[in-house]
């Protein structure tokens, strides 16, 4: 069967337009942010060969619950500015190799590249989110200002810092009920981070990293750009604030607002 172009596939678009957003929003800067995407074997199948191997980089880590899985993922040390224009050097396509600590390259990487130095945060929190949402696709990771900012001068108690967000604008609470995760500062791109993301990802969808930057996650781009961007809006909304604020959203008024759409907060943040 005559393979489609790869540049048309709807998930290297998607890839393409999130970061040049991404960018354009000034969240990414330099190499700043990555984003995974995982693929069914099928909508692949119809712009890649699956049985040619470019070449195989190891992961350093047991992926061995992602065995045979396809991911779009962008790679390390590259521009979220840049991927729009040459998504083949900037992104890659690999899949889990049945030895699980593997990965093989299908498509991109082109300069002789390799993903993100925060695979294993990826690759751990795909498989926390798949554990209690099987319809997961997306891990989201960037460097939103205010969000780092708020790192700054608020705690690292996930609660206050999720009671501080949904405080200050109402959609925080609508958006995000189930809170945000908040890890304390750690040494980025180790398989030590990737786990303690991932636990926190088995309760959250949004996992702050202290002094450094976001991770969001979702079923679609969508859920997961649509995630960040609220935390960060609403991260700028409190900033802004700060030093100025007599007037926050009362604990009512936000569990009245979960209430009308049907949401559960996470626990133990409001007094009602
Ligand atoms: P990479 O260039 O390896 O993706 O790293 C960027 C980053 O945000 C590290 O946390
Ligand atoms: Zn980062």
């Amino acid at each position: 069967m005559v393979k489609k172009n790869i540049f048309d596939a709807p998930f290297v678009k998607e890839m393409r337009e999130a970061t040049a957003n991404m960018y354009r929003l000034g969240w990414d800067e330099r190499n700043g942010g990555n984003i995974s995407y995982m693929l069914g074997e099928e909508e692949v199948g119809e712009y890649l060969d699956l049985s040619e191997v470019i070449r195989t980089i190891p992961t350093g880590f047991d992926v061995t619950p992602l065995i045979g899985k396809i991911f779009i993922v962008t790679g390390t040390g590259k521009y979220f500015k840049n991927v729009d224009k040459d998504p083949e050097t900037n992104l890659g396509i690999v899949r889990i190799a049945k030895d699980g600590t593997t990965a093989e390259l299908l498509w991109g990487y082109k300069d002789g590249g390799k993903f993100t130095s925060e695979f294993p945060a990826h690759m751990m929190s795909h498989m926390a989110r798949l554990s209690v949402d099987p319809t997961h696709r997306i891990v989201m990771h960037s460097h939103p200002t205010y969000t780092i900012a708020m790192n700054t001068v608020c705690s690292t108690d996930e609660k206050e810092f999720t009671h501080k967000l949904w405080q200050s604008n109402t959609e925080a609470v609508v958006v995000f009920p189930d809170g945000v995760g908040v890890l304390p500062c750690m040494v980025c791109g180790t398989n030590e981070i990737g786990i303690a993301t991932a636990e926190k990802m088995k309760h959250f969808r949004l996992v702050v990293w202290t002094n450094h930057g976001i991770y969001g996650t979702g079923r679609t781009m969508d859920e997961a750009f649509g995630l960040i961007e609220t935390v960060e809006k609403t991260a700028q909304i409190y900033m802004l604030s700060l030093g100025h604020i007599v007037n926050v959203i009362p604990d009512q008024i936000i569990s009245d607002l979960a209430k009308l759409w049907n949401l559960t907060p996470l626990e133990g943040i409001l007094k009602v």
